[in-house]
């Protein structure tokens, strides 16, 4: 019995988790795998009505869990940045997930806007508690014309280190050829340059893997130009954030991408990379694909390879039969495609 702690969120987060959460009970059905799920409030909602973000008897339930599957935050009506902060990076920076890692997998040829490219896999490994986002900085003079305003980034040799080594680690175990650093050391001359020489001296450590190097801007154009040529790629947390959005798009949209939040030792958090979609939300036609193959990554996580695989494999029959949402070009429903899911697994185990 694995226990995870599911938090919907706000806007499109409470839709998609809702199908994701019917795959998750297909497959219990399926297979002799069993969840205890537990559902917690967190979000707009429960902030505007108490006033409490992410309470630490919360955290602590979380770490005795076996996962985290969440939706997304944000919400007009909220400051940005206050339910961002306060449930968000809240869990990635107190349970110490210091690897998101964001695949970007083509699934079907027709769902890339790039011509002539037929495959695309490569997978994001950006390091997740450090940088920019560690939320470090203040004002000075607010409020006048003399207003200064920092915001610091911070690259501890151990934060580099761990995400770089989870990178090449992870490319061993996966059977993967090829690590790329991505990064902006001509213009970051302190921070960037660390990130560099702990990369060529962890990359030492790991001769079968080859190494290759772009700064973020090229990279960013490589990325549409020829996105095949990329394996694992590790980055910053803020460089991380942007091209895992442009690799969404590369591949059918942000409908469709996924990512875990992990600690190897610990508890992980998965959610997919899209945001709540308040321009959207309640229309009942956000895609169910990024949160389904988020529950992939958990199941992945949890040791359930062929249970991960099933759904994955789903996913893509869905997808070649066109059930899609409007935003991949379909015209169903959010709860229709995940039906359309549910019906391609009873295939996939029916197919063993
Ligand atoms: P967003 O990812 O919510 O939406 C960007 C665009 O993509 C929108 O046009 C939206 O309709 C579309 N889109 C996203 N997911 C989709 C899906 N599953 N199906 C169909 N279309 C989809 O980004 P945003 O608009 O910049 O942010 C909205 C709010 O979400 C903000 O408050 C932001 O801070 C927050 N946010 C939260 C997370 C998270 O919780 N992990 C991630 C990103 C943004
Ligand atoms: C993401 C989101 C978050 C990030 C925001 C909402 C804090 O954009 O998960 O990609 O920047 O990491
Ligand atoms: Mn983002």
């Amino acid at each position: 019995m694995f226990k995870i702690a599911v938090v919907p969120g706000d806007g499109i987060g409470k839709e998609v988790v809702r199908e994701g959460l019917k795959v998750l009970e297909k497959v219990e059905e399926l297979s002799n795998v069993s969840f205890d799920f537990e559902e917690y409030p967190f979000g707009a909602e429960h902030y505007l009505k108490t006033g409490e973000l992410l309470p630490d008897w919360a955290l602590e339930e979380f770490r005795k869990t076996d996962g985290i599957y969440f939706g997304a935050v944000g919400d007009p009506r909220v400051k940005p940045g206050v339910l961002e902060h306060g449930v968000l990076l809240k869990l990635r920076f107190s349970l110490d997930l210091y690897v998101n890692l964001r695949p970007v997998k083509l699934y079907h040829p027709s769902l890339t806007p790039l011509k002539g490219k037929e495959r695309i896999d490569m997978v994001f490994i950006r390091e997740n508690t450090e940088g920019l986002y560690v939320g470090s900085g203040g004002f000075l003079r607010k409020g006048t014309p003399q207003e200064v305003a920092i915001q610091e980034m911070v690259n501890t040799r151990f934060g580099v280190e761990r995400a770089v080594r989870f990178a090449f680690e992870y490319a061993r175990k996966t059977g993967r050829k090829r690590v790329t650093l991505v990064d902006k050391a001509n213009v970051l001359t302190y921070a960037h340059d660390l990130w560099e020489r702990v990369f060529e001296e962890v990359s030492a450590e790991y001769p079968d893997i080859e190494t290759d190097h772009y700064y973020v801007d090229a990279m960013a154009m490589k990325m549409v130009r020829s996105p095949e040529q990329f394996d694992v790629v590790v980055t910053p947390n803020m460089f991380g954030d942007i091209l895992t959005d442009l690799g969404a798009e590369i591949v059918g949209g942000l409908g469709i991408a996924a990512s875990g939040n992990i600690n190897p030792e610990g508890t992980g958090m998965f959610e997919p990379v899209h945001g709540s979609a308040p321009d959207i939300a309640g229309k009942g036609i956000a895609n169910p694909i990024a949160a389904i193959l988020t529950a992939s990554l958990l199941l992945e996580h949890l040791g359930l390879d062929k249970e991960a695989r099933a759904v994955e494999e789903a996913v893509k029959r869905a997808i070649s039969e066109g059930k899609l949402t409007p935003d991949m070009g379909g015209s169903l429903k959010t709860s229709e495609v995940g039906d359309a899911v549910v019906e391609a697994l009873e295939v996939v185990y029916s197919e063993g």
